[in-house]
């Protein structure tokens, strides 16, 4: 995992679907999985498994297979999730309460360190435990609070110049749900999100099922 190769996307995407898969193996004690079994469980084959899973390393051993502790530790380190990740979310309206109250999203490595909204009958309310505190104390917030990702869960007006103020205060990783695309310096991760691109892949498909 030393050498640092160009991983496509498409591999990147899939490393959770195999956490997932893994997590179910495990929750049923079995301790190691052939890359032919994971492939049918999956849906892909043999080879391409191999294939994503060489792009960071060695995992298996031939007549042996994986062990899947081992890969699922690996996964989690691949994806930077077995340290952690602390996340602000900026909008606690309906997507940020979504986000806030999501289990698999903080069982996954994803702390919520925070929630801000610029509504003043939001602020000093609760979701899931946390207090929602003034968008304009994120500044200080953040000096005392390591932040690796902010959630922007805010109309799309906005979203642009409250993405280039997290970024100035040191916050590269931007979860953006709204539908716009944000221009940032390089060393800025940004994600788009959109529930909507996804279901009209599924119309497409059934359209031309
Ligand atoms: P909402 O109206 O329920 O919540 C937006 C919240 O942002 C409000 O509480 C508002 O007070 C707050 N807000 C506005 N300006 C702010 C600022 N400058 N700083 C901090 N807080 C601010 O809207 P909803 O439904 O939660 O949608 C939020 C965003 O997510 C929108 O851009 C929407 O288009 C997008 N969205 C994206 C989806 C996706 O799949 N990516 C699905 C649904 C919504």
């Amino acid at each position: 995992m030393g050498n640092r190769k160009i991983v496509s996307e498409a591999v990147i995407k899939r490393l959770p679907r195999y956490l997932r898969h893994l997590c179910e193996l495990q929750r049923n004690d079995i301790l190691r999985v052939s890359s032919k079994e994971l492939s049918q469980r999956m849906g892909l084959t043999a080879s391409q498994i191999r294939q994503d899973l060489s792009c960071f390393g060695e995992f298996g051993q031939q007549g042996y297979g994986y062990n899947i502790d081992f890969l699922f530790d690996s996964i989690n380190k691949i994806l930077g999730t077995d340290k952690g990740f602390n996340v602000i979310i900026i909008g606690a309206g309906n997507m940020g309460r979504a986000i806030a109250n999501s289990e698999s999203i903080q069982l996954r490595g994803f702390a919520i360190a925070g929630i801000f909204d610029i509504n003043e009958e939001l602020i000093g309310s609760e979701i899931n435990g946390i207090k929602v505190l003034d968008v304009n104390t994120i500044h200080e917030f953040i000096k005392t609070t390591k932040v690796d990702i902010a959630a922007l869960t805010i109309p799309r007006e906005q979203t642009k110049a409250v993405a280039k103020k997290m970024y100035e205060y040191g916050i590269k990783g931007l979860w953006n749900f709204s539908a716009t695309d944000l221009t940032l310096p390089k060393d800025a991760v940004v994600e788009n999100v959109h529930l909507s691109d996804s279901i009209m892949v599924l119309g497409y498909k059934i359209n031309n099922n």
